[in-house]
């Protein structure tokens, strides 16, 4: 339904969450072999997003722990993509292993671009941030420049492919060095399409050197952060970390051990909600019944 129009439209998009709720869930407990009676708790995202969608997962999920008498835990979107990093390991049934921490952060996916410092389970100091376009925002907006479909991130990594762009792209210069900016290579591409920049190149050649600046820019200053900051390992995580060429460069640059989650747990998923949310509860923090979505949250 995005793909028809480009993007995440805010009204459809809480429609379809009401629509899809109850088969999802239905879906979900199938597939895992169990029913209501077998959960112990419920997880769920209260923000950042947006409010319609978020509202609709919330009141979801606390009718099903009134209902059942079970446990509410509040998660952080962002916090549960970085829980995909574990999680892997935990599905094929071994012990997921701890982290190792401080862990050096990197979140990105179609809304946020953080470099986090992880000291401890929910503890997080934000380091950096994008000062315009998300990552995935920056793939998508390029994918629909040179015609290719939503969302824009695995489009432009196919198109792609193995191509070795001669073009080169700007890197942005930030006065905060932890830092990501997108807008100026996204007006670059655009005045190339426009042919403003002489011969317009080949759509295979802008979307390697797009994808070759972007992937350049989040690794370097991922790798330069975990060196300040005396980082034990790197993890990478969002909808973007899916990209092999990102996930590449990194695991190939980096000094420190790499942990990036499966790229199916990389992309929006509620397994990577609930890994986070057993972690609050082996914790002991659950979520009042009343608790409120919060469309803003940030971490760290
Ligand atoms: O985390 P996510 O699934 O949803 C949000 O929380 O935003 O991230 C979605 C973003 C989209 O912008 C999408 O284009 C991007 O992740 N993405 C990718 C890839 N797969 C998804 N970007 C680059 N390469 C990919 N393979
Ligand atoms: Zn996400």
């Amino acid at each position: 339904m995005h793909a028809r129009y480009g993007g995440v439209v805010p009204e459809l998009a809480s429609r379809q969450h009401v629509e899809a709720m109850v088969p999802v869930l239905d879906q979900a407990l199938d597939r895992a072999g169990c029913t209501l009676a077998d959960i112990d708790a419920v997880a769920v995202t209260t923000g950042p997003g947006l409010a319609g969608a978020l509202l609709v997962g919330a009141n979801a999920a606390k009718a099903i722990a009134y209902a059942r008498g079970l446990p509410l835990v509040a998660v952080n979107h962002l916090e549960g993509h970085l829980y995909a990093a574990w999680l892997a390991d935990a599905l094929s049934g071994e012990d997921a292993p701890a982290p190792r921490l401080p862990a050096l952060c990197l979140i990105v996916s179609g809304g946020h671009t953080d470099l986090v410092l992880m000291t401890g389970h929910g503890r997080y100091r934000r380091l950096g941030e994008t000062a315009d376009d998300a990552a995935g925002e920056a793939f998508d907006k390029v994918a629909r420049m040179i015609g290719l479909g939503f969302p824009g991130g695995p489009a432009i990594e196919e198109l792609a492919g193995d191509t070795a762009s001669a073009l080169r792209l700007p890197r942005a210069r930030l006065k905060r060095p932890y830092d990501f900016s997108f807008s100026g290579l996204k007006t670059k591409v655009l005045r190339l399409v426009r042919g403003e920049e002489g011969p317009v190149p080949a759509p295979p050649e802008i979307a390697a050197a797009f994808q070759e600046a972007v992937v350049d820019a989040l690794v370097t200053k991922t790798l330069a952060a975990a060196r300040d900051q005396a980082a034990a390992e790197v993890i990478l995580v969002g909808g973007v970390a899916a990209n092999s060429a990102l996930r590449r460069s990194l695991t190939g640059r980096s000094p420190l051990p790499v942990r990036i989650p499966r790229p199916d747990l990389c992309t929006d998923n509620g397994a990577m909600i609930a890994a986070c949310g057993w972690w609050r509860i082996q914790a002991g923090e659950a979520a009042a019944l009343d608790v409120d979505v919060q469309p803003g949250l940030r971490i760290g």
